[in-house]
């Protein structure tokens, strides 16, 4: 058995170890002196966007992390998700409307609006966030809920140049059938639902704020225009995939919530939605990326009471839940 030297420098003959060395003493110092130059710069960057990042309030940072689509249409979308607690629905909703709506050309991004106050759940609040948000880089929303999947690939997601379009139609939606239904999946051009004053504010809980948004728009004249021409029903146009016995809709009403929330609502929108985004995150799930902001909404208390039907109210037997 020979033994292999360890020591290299040491075995072979002096000329040659003495001609590694000095070559060896270049590179290093070569690399050396590359380090040190990239450091130096690294460093000058950093401080730089740390002055810069000092002076830039949490409004004025218009931060689209994600490249869009390059697809011919000049029409962007943001998709608007309304988002609480559902990561499971999100895992099988993301990747599956990124893929149809590559299939149709939509230039689309994805915004997951995730609140993370302690407040009820407040669907209309966090779409006027996320259209607050993205106004300035897209041209059009979908309002979007995260368990309602289109089957159907005629469902067009196309801009809406004159008037709202919603997809989840009466005659196509698994579950709601009367005609002023617009819940589920809407587009809105962003000029229309500047116009209208974006949604209102006061719906803490589960549902009803859709059918007021209804109403805004009937009142700014706007028609919402329906799917035509689909050959598929309620049972196979979309899949719904709410698991209602494992989320419990909050449908909850306390104070004078049932009375106030049954009227058109001239006070509260887009102008005065209070709320701060507290972070930005993206993600991808398999190819589709996403924006989430982790949203708090403020509650003004005066106003909407109902943002928190346990808040120190001992007697509580006045509270009455409805099943829908
Ligand atoms: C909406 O419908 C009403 C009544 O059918 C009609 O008078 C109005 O012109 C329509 N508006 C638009 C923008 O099409
Ligand atoms: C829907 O179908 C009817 C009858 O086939 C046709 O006349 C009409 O152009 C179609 N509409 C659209 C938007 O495709
Ligand atoms: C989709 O639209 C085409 C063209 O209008 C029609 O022939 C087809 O039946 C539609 N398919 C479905 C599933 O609605
Ligand atoms: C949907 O309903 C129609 C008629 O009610 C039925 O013929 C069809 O098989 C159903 N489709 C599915 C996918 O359940
Ligand atoms: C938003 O909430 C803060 C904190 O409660 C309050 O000071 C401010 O007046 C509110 N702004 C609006 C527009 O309601």
């Amino acid at each position: 058995m020979t033994k292999i030297p360890c020591n290299n420098m040491g075995t072979y003959n002096g000329r040659r170890s003495k001609f590694n060395f000095t070559q060896f003493l270049a590179i290093v110092i070569t690399v050396m002196f590359i380090i040190t130059v990239v450091l130096t710069f690294n460093l000058l960057t950093s401080d730089h966007c740390k002055c810069q990042s000092q002076d830039v309030s949490m409004e004025q940072i218009r931060y689209i992390p994600n490249k869009l689509a390059p697809y011919a249409s000049p029409y962007k979308l943001a998709v608007l998700v309304p988002f609480r607690d559902r990561f499971e629905e999100l895992l099988i909703f993301a990747p599956y409307i990124h893929n149809f709506l590559n299939a149709q050309h939509i230039n689309h991004n994805i915004f997951i609006l995730n609140q993370v106050d302690r407040y009820r759940f407040n669907r209309a609040s966090l779409i006027n966030v996320g259209y607050l948000y993205t106004r300035s880089n897209y041209d059009y929303i979908a309002m979007h809920d995260v368990d309602l999947l289109p089957l159907n690939k005629n469902l067009s997601y196309a801009y809406p140049k004159r008037q709202p379009f919603h997809v989840a139609a009466p005659n196509l939606h698994p579950r709601y059938h009367y005609e002023k239904f617009v819940g589920g999946i809407l587009l809105v051009n962003r000029e229309h639902f500047g116009l209208v004053n974006g949604m209102s504010n006061k719906y803490w809980g589960w549902g009803l704020e859709d059918d007021e948004f209804f109403v805004r728009l009937r009142d700014a004249n706007l028609n919402v225009t329906r799917p035509v021409n689909i050959t598929t029903g309620t049972n196979n146009t979309f899949r719904h995939i709410h698991d209602k016995n494992h989320r419990k809709r909050d449908t909850t009403k306390c104070y004078n919530q049932r009375e106030i929330t049954r009227k058109r609502d001239r006070q509260t929108g887009l102008h005065d939605v209070n709320y701060t985004i507290s972070s930005i995150k993206s993600m991808t799930i398999d190819d589709a990326p996403l924006t989430i902001l982790n949203i708090e909404l403020i509650c003004d208390h005066k106003l909407t009471p109902w943002c928190d039907c346990a808040e120190k109210k001992p007697d509580n037997k006045k509270i009455s839940i409805t099943k829908t």
